[in-house]
């Protein structure tokens, strides 16, 4: 027989937990982005922020009752240990429920460990070296990989006339994937890389590499450099040194002629043909209502392919927060995020349940104008692109 006494201790109980219960589905579920948000890669940073930021303003700030907030530190630039310092912070004093942001590879790399440790799920929103997603099983991607996107650039350079290129690549990660896969590819499809140079990612001054490429007199050149400055910087220098009036077709992962400062390249991309995985001019409803999002953020800038992967980075992370009704486990939030689908701005993305790397659709791209602007104009895609680098 249970006793007057143990009754109502077990009723304070019940209705201290009742109280306990909402004050701790209340807390502030923080998001801790890790973003170059100023110096020479500070485009990177505010195209993830505001991304990110107009997903957060679009669909609200709360799910499954927490609030979600975004706690944000600067790498400064291409910087591991300054990462990898801000992340340490975040998931230590600040007890983040998850990393997010990366927009640079070492800088993803550097705080790789780190997510393992605290058992922390981290969101990879842009960096885009194939190894990423093999350095934690707390990591998720959802922007891209090279290789993903090289690929069927090579395969389609060979077919439409191109039987021998030279590659200019940024020396680090990302570069030396998209080096190696257009050699891979495009060598197995019958062409010839006729030489290949790779540029610093800090500064780099493209001068002496363009005239060593147009002294080769190739028929066309595969590019890739880290999106931003640089590829203002390569175009500007193209046109300069006279590659595109000594008929070097140009060709280049969808990071050279990025939405976010095509404008500020004049007419030297006109016609270039490239592969990524999102477009400001892709056509869909998904697309229409996430620029218009984006604009309520920021009408100052075009948004580009990182922006659209930290608004589903975001996406991702509210699913984990509502299927987990609000209570984080690192480990169960993996598993809601294996196998994950999106209905992304770019087109259907799915995170691969055994790499928890994005699946996606992969689109060819020319530059042309469209009422007096340029912009990336699909023609042509490949669906359900994996890493091909795995
Ligand atoms: C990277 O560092 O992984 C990276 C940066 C910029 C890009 C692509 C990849 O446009």
């Amino acid at each position: 027989m249970i006793s007057r006494w143990m009754l109502v201790r077990s009723l304070v109980a019940a209705c201290a937990a009742a109280l306990a219960a909402p004050s701790i589905a209340q807390e502030p579920l923080k998001v801790g982005m890790v973003i170059e948000a100023s110096g020479p890669f500070a485009d990177i940073g505010r195209q993830l922020l505001d991304g990110a930021r107009a997903y957060m303003k679009a669909k609200g700030d709360t799910v499954a009752g927490r609030k979600i907030e975004l706690v944000v530190r600067d790498t400064t630039g291409a910087a591991p240990d300054v990462a990898k310092r801000h992340a340490q912070q975040l998931l230590v004093n600040e007890k983040v429920d998850f990393l997010a942001g990366f927009g640079l590879t070492p800088n993803a790399l550097a705080v790789a460990p780190l997510a393992s440790e605290a058992k922390t799920p981290m969101i990879v929103m842009n960096a885009a070296t194939s190894i990423i997603t093999t350095k934690s099983p707390y990591i998720a991607r959802v922007s891209f990989t090279l290789p993903q996107v090289t690929a069927p650039l090579a395969t389609w350079a060979y077919k439409n006339g191109i039987k021998e290129a030279y590659t200019l690549v940024a020396d680090y990660g990302p570069g030396l994937d998209a080096e190696a896969m257009f050699r891979k590819t495009f060598e197995a499809a019958g062409g010839k890389i006729v030489g290949d140079v790779r540029t610093p990612l800090r500064n780099p001054d493209f001068a002496p590499f363009l005239q060593r490429i147009k002294d080769a007199r190739p028929q066309a050149v595969f590019i890739f450099v880290p999106s931003g400055e640089q590829p203002v910087a390569f175009m500007k220098g193209f046109a300069e040194r006279g590659l595109d009036k000594a008929g070097i077709r140009l060709i280049a992962t969808g990071d050279v002629t990025e939405d976010g400062v095509i404008e500020a390249m004049g007419d030297t991309p006109l016609g270039v043909v490239t592969t990524h995985q999102y477009s400001v001019a892709h056509d869909s409803p998904q697309n229409k209502a996430f620029l218009k999002a984006f604009a309520d953020i920021d009408n100052a800038h075009r948004p580009n392919f990182m922006a659209v992967a930290a608004w589903d980075g975001m996406a991702a992370i509210y699913e984990v927060v509502r299927k987990l009704n609000g209570r984080m486990d690192g480990d169960k939030a993996m598993e809601v995020l294996k196998g994950l689908k999106i209905d992304s701005p770019r087109g259907p993305i799915m995170i691969d349940a055994e790499t928890r790397d994005v699946v996606q659709t992969v689109y060819y791209r020319k530059v042309q104008k469209v009422n007096g602007k340029l912009y990336n104009v699909e023609f042509d895609k490949v669906e359900n692109v994996k890493d091909p680098g795995k």
